[in-house]
């Protein structure tokens, strides 16, 4: 496969993963960020980088010619959302906006959106299809406000596009360095380092974790199955782990023999997610990578990427 890709977000954790598969896949990838929370070690050296944010007119001749923009930059941190509601409306609506007329502008071959399961905040209904959605946090509207442009671009200008609804998604180079990271790699972290991870509430939430080599295959056939246009898919496992449950997960593959700390819950999350992925198994796409092995993986990444990392920068 030679295509040339765009990729937003290049320097986060789902973006930099995706960057290394396009390129073993033989694709030219032209890389954007602004490394407000991406670093640049996260960037593999064969990817064109630029340092730019999405909402400026300077993105235009970057698309120029391209076979598909993967739009996956955006404010991520639900905390940051909430504290800087302007800013993440600014970011992950009009930036996606931004990113949707450059790619109009250049005639881009393919356009995916990277959309979140927190549009499906207040829907009770589990398994979720994608059907109905309804955000209610800041981070969940404004990235819907970017969703509903994608739609827009596709009924006015007939853009191909797919818009790809991840659930929890985990693996190497997840942000570590955030207030409150992401559950598995805040767990690894601290009890790699001796110290009780922290439980937010009850330990009770269940989300469903989808490892990150599983996201982008199924990138992959959005690429290159025709029959993803148009449509609008869950990226899921279809089975969900309690927080309570992830913590004995991690404590059976380390034994470390530290108790979590419990603190009060987090606002704005859900109770529960759960994927209904019929639709992504429609396109021969199915998870293979089950919590165990996920996990693995994500432990000998921190033991040596980031521990080491931190051990020698302490010298
Ligand atoms: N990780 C998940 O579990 C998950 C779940 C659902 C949806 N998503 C969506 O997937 C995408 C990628 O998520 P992630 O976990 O890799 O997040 P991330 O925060 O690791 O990566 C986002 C990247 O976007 C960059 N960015 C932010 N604002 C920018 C701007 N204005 N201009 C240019 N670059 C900017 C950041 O520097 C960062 O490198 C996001 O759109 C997120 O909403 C992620």
């Amino acid at each position: 496969m030679h295509n040339q890709i765009v990729v937003t977000g290049i320097a986060g954790f789902v973006g930099s993963n995706l960057a290394k598969h396009l390129l073993d896949r033989g694709c030219s990838v032209v890389g954007i960020d602004n490394l407000s929370a991406g670093t640049l070690e996260n960037v593999d050296p064969r990817v064109e980088f630029h340092k730019i944010d999405i909402r400026d007119p300077g993105i235009y001749p970057l698309l120029r010619g391209v076979d598909a923009v993967f739009h996956l930059a955006a404010m991520s941190c639900l905390t940051d959302c909430l504290a800087r509601p302007l800013e993440a409306a600014e970011v992950n609506t009009l930036g996606t906006l931004n990113v949707l007329e450059a790619a109009r502008q250049a005639n881009a071959g393919k356009f995916v959106y990277a959309d979140t399961s927190a549009e499906y905040e207040g829907i009770y209904k589990f398994p979720t299809p994608e059907g109905k959605i309804r955000p209610i946090g800041v981070y969940a509207a404004s990235k819907h406000g970017g969703a509903a442009f994608c739609e827009s671009y596709r009924e006015l200008y007939g853009m191909n596009l797919t818009i790809v609804r991840y659930f929890n998604v985990y693996g190497p180079a997840q942000d570590w360095r955030r207030v409150v990271p992401p559950v598995m790699s805040a767990f690894i972290n601290r009890m790699l380092r001796g110290e009780r991870p922290i439980i937010y509430g009850t330990g009770e939430k269940r989300r469903d974790f989808i490892y990150v080599d599983d996201v982008n295959d199924f990138h992959m056939v959005v690429l290159e199955d025709p029959r993803s246009n148009g449509r609008v898919f869950n990226v899921g496992t279809g089975v969900n782990y309690s927080i309570n449950e992830v913590y004995q997960l991690v404590e059976e593959l380390l034994q470390t023999g530290l108790k979590p700390i419990y603190k009060p819950d987090l606002p704005g999350e859900a109770q529960v997610t759960l994927a209904d992925i019929t639709a992504g198994r429609g396109l021969d796409w199915q998870p293979k990578v089950d919590i165990h092995e996920g996990l693995q993986r994500s432990i000998q990444y921190i033991q040596e990427r980031v521990l080491q990392a931190v051990t020698n920068s302490d010298v």
